[in-house]
């Protein structure tokens, strides 16, 4: 079987790590990919999604798995190109994927089917929007792709102010509408299932840490870090998840006939009134995939090919015991800006804890150097918690860069 999967980063390292452990021994391509990814896979080179189709039906290509989300909404839609060219695609179509493209698009989807969200306001101005905000703290989010970055929130009318100017005034997100959403409050949990037009299977949840230092300070940032475990959530509270939220979105997508096979990924606020949808993403998470996908045990290769049919078959894979964590490390200035060219040492020094990843490349000596702002996710698996994390951190310290920045508390902080 040959495997083509989209994207660069750590979440499609570890993606084509489990294909390549798959039993079924897939042959394995990346688009676009990157040095790190090209010892697992061939890298395609080819400028647009017309003629990666082209590649994928030339090299007789039997299954195309979605990692990063551009692509999916990008031309006429990555999977929607796959299917007119009979390539089964893990990854939803266009039409679906607004879920994640169009904040505005999922607010009306949650509203429409009755899954509990925070109530909002969709507005065109910034007048609209200071009308439509009638206290503080106030989440503003802008309706596109951001890269995590188009989300506010604020605890003030100055902080407000702030971030309606850079939507309104300097447009620094590109055109667009704006939703003013209430606060909620409560720890947050990412919660992935594979869904199969009407059917779903619910994987391993995690919790990713998005603020750039400590205890939750500084930034947003795409991901510093994450802990994966079937033991993450109670059963309980999984249970109220599945009725609640993913059985209700699963029938949504159904009934208003948007077509879905792929990962979904359910970014939920455990509030005091219970989970509610903060957003949808329509792939895996970054960096809950270096986590989550170590864990699973079967044939993840053979699992993402029956699903992309339409078969979608749980008893193909399984997820182990205990815990894993993942530790990001970043490069200096993220996640303002991000600096690349600072040489990587200590990456052969892993004892017990796996490297994917994120941001590197090599350069002319045939070293790894850092490349982007999430540079490296380093991985590691233990009975308990406190094991994985330990594990991944003495490893994590083995690893120097100039300007490297890492967060001490993932698997820590919600816990102890
Ligand atoms: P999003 O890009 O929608 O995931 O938002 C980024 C982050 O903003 C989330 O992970 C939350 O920490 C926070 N956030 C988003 N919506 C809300 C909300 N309604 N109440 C409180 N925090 C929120
Ligand atoms: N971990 C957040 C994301 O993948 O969007």
């Amino acid at each position: 079987m040959k495997i083509l999967v989209t994207g660069k980063g750590g979440r499609e390292h570890a993606i084509l790590t489990a294909l390549s452990q798959s039993p079924s021994q897939p042959q394995l391509f990346a688009y676009p990919g990157s040095d790190a990814i090209a010892s697992l896979a061939t890298r395609v080179d080819v400028p647009n999604l017309t003629e990666l189709i082209a590649f994928m039906k030339r090299e007789g290509i039997d299954l195309c798995v979605a990692g990063e989300e551009a692509w999916l909404v990008k031309d006429e839609g990555l999977s929607n190109m796959c299917a007119a060219a009979g390539i089964p695609c893990w990854g939803p179509r266009k039409e679906s994927a607004q879920l994640e493209a169009s904040k505005a698009f999922a607010k009306h989807f949650l509203k429409r089917h009755a899954i509990p969200t925070a109530d909002f306001t969709v507005v065109d101005s910034k007048e609209q929007a200071l009308a439509a905000i009638t206290q503080y703290p106030i989440v503003l989010k802008f309706d596109g792709l951001a890269a995590g970055k188009g989300v506010a929130v604020c605890p003030n009318a100055e902080d407000a102010e702030i971030f309606l100017d850079e939507v309104f005034t300097q447009r620094l997100f590109g055109p667009g509408q704006l939703i003013v959403e209430h606060c909620l409050t409560g720890p947050e949990i990412s919660v992935f299932a594979s869904i199969c037009d009407g059917s779903y299977h619910i994987l391993m949840p995690a919790r990713d840490y998005k603020r750039i230092r400590d205890n939750d300070q500084g930034p947003n940032t795409g991901g510093m870090g994450a802990v994966a475990s079937m033991a993450l959530a109670e059963p309980a509270l999984m249970q109220q998840i599945e009725e609640h939220i993913v059985k209700p979105t699963v029938a949504g997508l159904q009934r208003d006939g948007l077509p879905y096979r792929g990962f979904l990924y359910f970014g939920l606020m455990l509030t005091p009134t219970g989970p509610q949808v903060i957003e949808y993403n329509c792939r895996f998470g970054d960096p809950e995939a270096e986590a989550v996908l170590p864990m699973v045990r079967g044939d993840f290769a053979d699992y993402c090919f029956a699903g992309a049919q339409g078969k979608l078959d749980a008893s193909l894979i399984s997820f182990a015991e205990g815990w894993s964590v993942c530790v990001i490390l970043a490069s200096a200035g993220y996640p303002a800006s991000s600096r690349s060219g600072d040489v990587i040492s200590g990456l052969d020094s892993m004892d017990g804890a796996r490297v994917f990843h994120c941001g590197t490349r090599k350069n002319a000596a045939g070293e790894f150097e850092t490349n982007g702002g999430r540079v490296l996710a380093v991985v590691a698996q233990g009975t308990t918690r406190v094991e994985a994390r330990d594990l991944a951190y003495a490893n994590a310290e083995k690893i120097s860069f100039d300007g490297r920045q890492r967060r001490t508390d993932i698997a820590r902080m919600h816990f102890e």
